[in-house]
């Protein structure tokens, strides 16, 4: 395990952690993350755990809150910040000390889990969202986060803020050289975990379907999780988790989620847009990503391909 440096073609670089290959958000925990990855992996899973997965910028944030109302069968904001259960820092003590039934929170991907997952089958949440939207929704976040520095929220995390303009940000994305890898592999290792283990619980909600008809979307992950929400309550869940409500609900509190420290102007709820990227792919970098996208994710078994 070690911090280290991604640059691109600039030199502009962010930091981050590497294990074995995988690269992870630049968090500093009283242990290694080596150790902690180990913790996770021996964590003790609990047959009403719900896991709730998401390649960062999916729309975790907001989907975490809908779950929650869901679990707890009404509209009303959680107190907790959504990392209280995130596997990806939060120590296995604390995960531990936490009531059923729980949220577990991550970005990792499915080798990371829990080992106990694919045995004990907890309900999983899978969130998706179009790649395209994903790449410049990460780029807004590393270029809007404050630097060590100036790191008021906590001054033990080396930030990976970056500095560097968006078509060498593009370049990292499509490479894999960001925080959790590529987004290519961890789409193809879910579909690969669910081809392996076809009894697994997994529901999808894509982050597009959700902006389209949230209140249908809150009633299918409603029954998935078996819950008794009438249609009613479904309705003021999506109302109460839409973009500006949500926005302002977590404003000056969970708008530092997971101790990011934004510049001025940055923030975790930022358009929350179908189809920004349009905004911000010129033709040639829209023709790199479908050729990386097509030779990658050919294939598919259970994940819908999204279309390009
Ligand atoms: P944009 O940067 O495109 O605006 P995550 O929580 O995984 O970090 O994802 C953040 C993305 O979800 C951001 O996308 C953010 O604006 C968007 N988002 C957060 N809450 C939302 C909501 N209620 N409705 C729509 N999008 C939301």
């Amino acid at each position: 395990m070690s911090l280290v440096t991604l640059q691109d073609k600039e030199g502009h670089s962010m930091k981050v952690l590497s294990s074995n290959g995988h690269l992870f958000h630049s968090v500093a925990l009283p242990i290694s993350y080596d150790e902690h990855l180990e913790n996770v992996s021996d964590l003790e899973v609990r047959h009403d755990d719900v896991l709730f997965c998401a390649y960062p910028k999916s729309g975790t944030h907001w989907l975490w809150e809908v779950t929650n109302m869901v679990m707890n069968g009404r509209a009303e904001y959680s107190k907790d910040r959504n990392d209280v259960g995130m596997l990806d820092f939060i120590h296995r003590d604390n995960i531990d000390g936490l009531s059923s039934p729980r949220i577990l929170n991550t970005h990792f991907r499915p080798c990371h889990l829990p080992e106990q997952v694919v045995d004990k089958k907890p309900k999983v949440i899978l969130v998706v969202r179009h790649p395209k939207d994903i790449a410049v929704s990460y780029y807004n976040m590393v270029t809007g986060k404050k630097d060590a520095a100036n790191n008021t929220v906590d001054k033990l995390k080396p930030q990976d803020s970056y500095e560097g303009k968006w078509k060498h940000f593009l370049d990292m994305f499509l490479e894999g050289k960001v925080p959790y890898g590529s987004w290519f592999d961890y789409i193809e290792s879910w579909d690969t975990i669910m081809r392996e283990n076809p009894d697994l619980p997994v529901h999808i909600v894509k982050f597009e379907d959700m902006k389209k008809d949230p209140a249908e979307q809150v009633k299918k992950l409603a029954s998935f999780l078996g819950s008794d929400i009438g249609p009613q309550t479904c309705e003021e869940i999506a109302d109460a988790c839409s973009f500006h409500k949500l926005k302002k609900a977590c404003h000056g509190t969970k708008d530092m989620l997971c101790a990011i420290s934004w510049k001025a102007g940055g923030g975790l709820f930022r358009k929350g847009k179908v189809g920004e990227w349009k905004n911000w792919f010129d033709d040639a970098q829209n023709d790199q990503f479908d050729r990386v996208y097509n030779k990658k994710l050919s294939q598919l078994s259970y994940l819908n391909r999204y279309q390009m």
